[in-house]
């Protein structure tokens, strides 16, 4: 944020919530002296010596002199790894019930007084002080943890129920990248460097900003090797450092990657996935459940700005679009259509009828969406705060009272979405939204902030949560909140709308939010910086097991030169969340605004995402069932490319298309580092030869998109039916695709239906399985006499 939109701001906001966000900093601070354990001297303790083994089903518990650990196979593969007592439940990240051990694992003893498990995918080996590796079945070693260590409190503390903080070190390969850790604006390979794990609002943000809104104890470790995910489950404050690994450092010897996770409480727990990067990702998504399928419409192009501030201005816009025939799906309104910012209730001097306009907009085939926000204006004689309050829903502190915190209405107070009862009571108020005639949800400012003129611009540490009645504080509800909001609207809206698939998207969440809905990329900074950045997060984000997103494009700040609007167009279009939006301070971000030829690229880039719509729909559906985000790093398939798994600057959209974003100022070719097999240029039908680079024709018109040879791509026809893109397999190989067709935007769909390609004497043939005939139109590029 530079000094003039800092200037809009504060006149926005206003100099009294100026001086009210200094008495809000104060009160935190008050409440956290009087609510938090004191800290003082502090013993360290490691697990010592093991004394002996009790075998389990799966594996079994390894008794140290000063601790135990618990190792445990489940039946995919995932491997357990609990210290001083703690198992699997309870969890925020689970999708559902712990996963089924692997009955043939054993736990059995190791040279020099350790342990191991045997087990089909992976060997689990103990040492005697409490080192554990994961090695593939063959014996390479992927991950080696060191014994783990803990602080805990000595002294006059002692008394007091204080969590002990704990460290654990670990390497990893020479070689290997760390992908992962939530949303992280400098990725998506995580470079050295310290990582915090703690959701937070950093205002407008550019690349250097860490951490941001979705932070996760999740690695992604790609290697040699192979690839593997290890998760911590623990949700309070932490920090992980990384450190790559050299090969051949100093006197010839490899220097293992390393990393190390500090954690502030919370039971030291893990589950580590290993296999092949679609694998890991499928293992991950069993673990933490399927994503939310978005209705098809929410897959097409969304337009939203904070600064809709009257129905007139709404229904211009989406004229704008209707008039020029540009394609949009859904229109957003920000807090300016609330009626003083307050959540669940509507400006009606501003937006008279809104049903009315929902229903003409539906008419165009635009959807409205809602942003929501968790604090409630504290005003007594608000229904919501007074509901609310003989619900018991909001936070308190230690002492009983009622958390007051400071957010867009002014003094407000937060649920507790941590307490099942509150998400029930929340859930039901999206009838009042439903029937104003909104579609979708945008869950906005729920790391949670309440803004603050100093310290963290949150709820106090000693704030009290229900944690699905086990009771405790912020420290450890704070990453969850925002996923426990999703899931609250998520449920709400399921009940209230059995039959249709609910469209949430939330700034904030934590491993398993996928369960509930997307997300998007928050208030990233206009410039070529925050276009980069955008990449970075949906790439990390789909990583993580988040496959849904999309950044504000054009940036959320300032106004973006016609040339970057339209290249964060063309990625953006490219991406699951297809969504302009920016700040009431910024400039304009409608395709008309830039000018008659920018207009008219975003015009075929809108038209282009139409046509994919059918694709978009099979990768949602797919994301859910196997866990492979819609958009993936270039090393998805070969992971053990090295010069692949350093790009960074473009994505596999599924299988079967390579997208190249221009993310410089002035490029109109760009190189392009192609994974192995034949890649066609989408608009020039040339062939390129992987593995390696081309140089590619990038005009202003476009991005480059390259298709896989044998790819077989449902799109749009003209009449909107689907048809069958396919493109040429290499001589003597076969391809081949999947489509799962929408059964419209309620459950799942039943069908999946696979082709396969081959190339018989120089022509291509598509065969539909189950079916005599391809029964759809099919369109083949890429042989000799195309393009
Ligand atoms: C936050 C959101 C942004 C929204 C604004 C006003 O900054 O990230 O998208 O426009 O709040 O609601």
């Amino acid at each position: 944020m530079d000094a003039r939109d800092l200037r809009r701001l504060m006149k926005a906001v206003g100099t009294a919530q100026g001086l009210r966000s200094v008495r809000a900093a104060w009160r935190r601070r008050r409440t956290d002296a009087a609510g938090l354990p004191r800290s003082g001297a502090e013993r360290a303790r490691v697990p010592g010596t093991a004394l002996g083994a009790e075998p389990g089903p799966g594996g079994g518990v390894v008794r140290f002199a000063r601790s135990s650990l618990l190792v445990r196979v489940a039946a995919g593969g995932a491997v357990f790894c609990g210290w001083d007592g703690a198992g699997p439940e309870p969890s925020y990240a689970l999708g559902g019930p712990v996963p089924e051990v692997d009955e043939r694992a054993v736990l059995e003893p190791d040279k020099d007084g350790g342990w191991r498990v045997v087990s089909e995918r992976v060997l689990v080996v103990v040492s005697r002080h409490g080192g554990v590796e994961v090695r593939t079945p063959g014996g390479v070693l992927l991950r080696r943890d060191l014994p783990p260590r803990w602080w805990e409190p000595v002294g006059p503390a002692a008394g007091e129920a204080v969590a002990p903080r704990w460290t654990q070190r670990s390497e990893v390969a020479a070689d290997a990248r760390f992908f992962g850790l939530g949303g992280r604006a400098a990725g998506p390979r995580l470079r050295d460097g310290s990582y915090r794990l703690w959701n937070t609002d950093p205002g407008p943000f550019g690349p250097e900003r860490d951490p941001l809104y979705i932070t996760m104890p999740v690695q992604l470790v790609v290697a040699d090797a192979g690839t593997h995910l290890a998760f911590h489950d623990n949700s309070w404050d932490g920090r992980v450092t990384l450190w790559e690994g050299e090969e051949g450092a100093g006197s010839g010897h490899d220097r293992p990657g390393r990393c190390e996770l500090r954690m502030d409480g919370g039971p030291l727990r893990s589950w580590v996935i290993v296999g092949t990067p679609a694998r890991v990702l499928h293992g991950w998504a069993s673990l933490t459940g399927g994503a939310a399928v978005p209705p098809a419409w929410a897959l097409g192009h969304h337009h939203a700005r904070w600064g809709f501030d009257s129905e007139r201005e709404v229904r211009r816009v989406v004229a704008g679009y209707v008039e020029r025939g540009l394609p949009l799906s859904a229109l957003h309104l920000d807090i300016d259509h609330y009626r003083g910012h307050r959540v669940f209730t509507v400006d009606r001097e501003a937006f008279p009828d809104l049903p009315g306009l929902a229903a003409d907009l539906r008419e165009r085939g635009v959807r409205l969406v809602s942003i929501v926000d968790p604090a409630v204006k504290a005003e007594p004689g608000l229904s919501m705060y007074d509901s609310g309050k003989e619900a018991g829903a909001f936070v308190r502190d230690g002492r009983g009272r009622e958390v007051r915190g400071l957010v867009w209405p002014g003094e407000a107070v937060f649920p507790d979405f941590t307490d099942p009862r509150v998400r029930a009571w929340w859930g039901e108020l999206y009838a009042e939204r439903l029937a104003q005639g909104f579609a979708g949800f945008w869950h906005d400012m729920n790391e949670p902030v309440s803004f603050a003129a100093f310290g963290d611009p949150t709820l106090p540490l000693s704030a009290r949560h229900a944690l699905e009645g086990r009771g405790g504080d912020h420290r450890e509800a704070h990453n969850v909140y925002g996923m426990a909001m999703a899931r609250a609207g998520y449920e709400g809206l399921r009940a209230l709308r059995p039959d249709e698939r609910p469209f949430l998207f939330s700034r904030s969440g934590w491993a398993g939010m996928q369960r509930y809905g997307g997300t998007w990329s928050g208030d990233v900074v206009t410039g070529w910086p925050g276009l980069r950045a955008s990449l970075a997060l949906v790439l990390g984000l789909g990583l993580c097991g988040v496959p849904y997103s999309g950044p504000d494009i054009g940036g959320f700040t300032g106004s973006p030169s016609p040339e970057l609007y339209l290249r964060w167009f063309q990625l953006g279009a490219y991406l699951p969340l297809f969504r302009t939006h920016a700040a009431f301070f910024a400039g304009r971000r409608e395709p008309w605004e830039f000018g008659a030829e920018t207009l008219e690229h975003a015009g075929a880039a809108l038209r282009e995402r139409a046509r994919l719509l059918p694709y978009f729909v099979t990768l949602a559906h797919l994301a859910r069932r196997t866990g492979a985000p819609y958009v993936r790093p270039v090393w998805w398939r070969s992971p053990e490319d090295r010069a692949l798994r350093d790009c960074e600057d473009a994505f596999l959209l599924g299988d079967s298309l390579l997208v190249a974003p221009v993310l410089e100022q002035g490029a109109d070719r760009r190189a392009v580092r192609l994974p192995r097999g034949r890649w066609y240029d989408t608009v020039t039908g040339r062939a390129h030869e992987g593995p390696g680079q081309v140089l590619l024709d990038a005009p202003l018109s476009r991005i480059p998109v390259l298709a896989r040879a044998g790819a077989v791509l449902p799109v749009a026809g003209v009449d909107g039916q689907v048809e069958l893109e396919v493109w040429a397999p290499a001589a003597g190989r076969t391809g081949g695709g999947v489509l799962i067709p929408d059964a419209g935007d309620g459950g799942e769909p039943v069908e999946v239906v696979r082709f396969t390609t081959r190339l018989r004497g120089g022509a291509v043939t598509v065969e539909q399985e189950g079916s005599a005939e391809v029964t759809y139109p099919v369109r083949v590029r890429g042989v000799k006499d195309d393009g």
